[in-house]
């Protein structure tokens, strides 16, 4: 690629955050139901009574972790009739055919954090400590003060901080959290515990590729039934973060939890919110179950129970450029993580030959670049009381400053669905890539090879063996394999597949597999150094 004179350049067409979709695009947001409570109320006692544990809610966004993929119609690898990989017309062969252009960045044109602006006046807000206090209408004597053993949080000081993630991401994210200056990060199951302040959970939320959301925790304590959980909702100042002119959500999940129905203890914290809040400012918050401003965790474990304050709202992966098309794409998050998991360096050409809606090309140029994956989203944080805006935008303005203009290196991404390349273009221009920056192509993977000299890295999500018939499977996998070998010496070639046999199917020799979860799916990430005409 370097020694190509009209060489591509990595371009972003707008500065990032003019597409986002607003809030009020959210198609979510049309149909709010506002729910008394009450109806739940008899639901949950009845489902109590008959001893039947509750169907708790997830915690919003962690749901669909579990939902395996489903087979994609388009994931056929050999259509009948597949001409000769001579004769096809429709892919770049030669060096010279292949489409070159040089194109930059236009300058920042601002605007874009617009649509993210709170609602909040933030006049006079600009201290980056924590939240400013709420606005309660009375404040009495703590006469509901938690137990001795609770632990409160308080706003202004350093939260302990949850980022759950996609299990096998543990280790990538608590690298992430390092190089984000969050020192103290250490992994846990499915997640990162680490140390922040307001500031701190602020830039987690803005700059972590790999976190599903950043869950600041704001009590724990000792729980042996619903009453209790009631009194520890009842203890913790709500009133810090929002009262009654917010709408609330809450959540509750249990690993080894001796209450009988979650769904009854989702109700106890709701209540105990509630309470509090009226007790205090005489108003308590309406229920919205599907675009709520504040939403609330609830965890319990054997003996105690977190409380925690969601302050991302939507699921992080959800950067604000994906449109609805495309079938079982990965998450922005995992595909981040795969990037992390293989090392890329990001300063050479990388490929995905079965890119689908193109994920991982599209955060793979957004990484070089160094945009912020949530430079373009809104995040519950912002609706809460006492939010900084001003601040909130200093750190966006920030970030935005440090994008880099342009990257010299090349992207390419093929796939055999013209369906699926034009759900990757599209995806592509939301996330502010220009034509040139990404290069998707209606291809065979069989038929790839590198856009120029310089050797770099193929990261790739095939279809899963389960789509293929076995004939189907063996012929592409064995001819793949012929192209890697052929055309792709001195790459690295990085798979994720739920097909614990790919690599013999390729005859490669991993030096790398890495277990991660695709959703519910158990995958490998699989590392192949590939060497030309190498067979084991
Ligand atoms: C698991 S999906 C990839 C999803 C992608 N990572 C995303 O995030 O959207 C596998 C893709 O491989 C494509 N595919 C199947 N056979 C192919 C072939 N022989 N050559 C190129 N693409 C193929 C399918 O059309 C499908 O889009």
């Amino acid at each position: 690629m370097s020694d190509t004179p009209e060489r591509k350049k990595l371009t972003l067409n707008t500065r990032p955050g003019e597409r986002a979709t607003r809030p009020s695009e959210d198609s979510s947001g049309a149909d709010r139901r506002v729910r008394s409570g009450a109806r739940a109320h008899r639901v949950a006692r009845a489902a109590l009574e008959t001893g039947k544990q509750g169907s708790a809610e997830a915690p919003a966004g962690e749901r669909g972790d579990a939902a395996p993929s489903r087979p994609r119609p388009g994931d056929r690898a050999t259509p009948p009739g597949r001409r000769a990989p001579a004769e096809r017309s429709d892919r770049p062969r030669s060096r010279e055919d292949r489409p070159l252009s040089s194109s930059r960045r236009r300058p920042d044109e601002g605007g874009g954090d617009a649509a993210y602006r709170s609602r909040r006046d933030e006049a006079g807000n600009a201290q980056t400590g924590g939240p400013r206090p709420g606005r309660p209408r009375e404040r009495r004597p703590a006469a509901d003060a938690a137990p001795r053993q609770h632990v409160i949080a308080r706003p202004g000081e350093n939260f302990a901080v949850f980022a759950p993630c996609p299990l096998g991401l543990e280790h990538a994210l608590t690298d992430e959290l390092h190089a984000l200056g969050f020192d103290d990060a250490h992994p846990g199951r499915a997640g990162v515990h680490f140390t922040a302040d307001w500031t701190g959970m602020m830039r987690a939320n803005l700059h972590s590729r790999l976190a599903t959301r950043i869950l600041v925790r704001v009590a724990h304590g000792p729980v042996q039934n619903e009453d209790e959980l009631l009194e520890l909702a009842r203890a913790t100042p709500w009133e810090h973060w929002f009262g009654a002119e917010q709408t609330l959500r809450v959540d509750t999940s249990a690993v080894r939890s001796p209450m009988k129905s979650l769904q009854f203890c989702n109700l106890r914290v709701k209540d105990g919110i509630c309470d509090r809040l009226r007790e205090r400012e005489g108003e308590r918050p309406s229920i919205d179950t599907v675009r709520p401003d504040a939403r609330v965790h609830a965890f319990l474990d054997e003996t105690s129970a977190t409380l925690y304050l969601d302050t991302s709202g939507e699921s992080l992966f959800k950067r604000g450029w994906r449109l609805d098309k495309g079938e079982a794409p990965l998450r922005e998050n995992l595909a981040a993580g795969l990037l992390a998991l293989s090392g890329w360096p990001g300063n050479v050409p990388l490929i995905d030959p079965f890119c689908g809606s193109g994920t991982i090309l599209i955060e793979a140029a957004l990484k070089a670049l160094g945009v912020p994956p949530g430079i373009s989203r809104p995040f519950a944080f912002e609706r809460l009381r006492g939010h900084q805006a001003r601040h909130w935008r200093d750190l966006k303005d920030d970030a935005r400053a440090r994008i880099l203009p342009e990257l010299p290196i090349q992207m390419a991404g093929a796939d055999i669905d013209p369906h699926a390349i034009e759900a990757a273009r599209d995806n592509a221009h939301r996330a502010g890539l220009t034509d040139e920056a990404v290069y998707f192509e209606v291809a065979d993977a069989r038929d790839t090879c590198p856009l120029d000299d310089q050797a770099g890295w193929l990261i790739t999500n095939p279809p899963y063996g389960e789509r293929l018939d076995l004939e189907e499977d063996r012929q592409l996998w064995t001819e793949w394999a012929s192209t890697l070998k052929r055309e792709f010496g001195g790459w690295q070639l990085h798979v994720i597949t739920s097909d614990f046999d790919l690599p013999k199917k390729l005859r490669l020799d991993p030096f790398r597999r890495t277990p991660i979860y695709n959703g519910a799916l158990d995958c490998r990430l699989f590392g192949f150094q590939l060497v030309q005409g190498q067979y084991r």
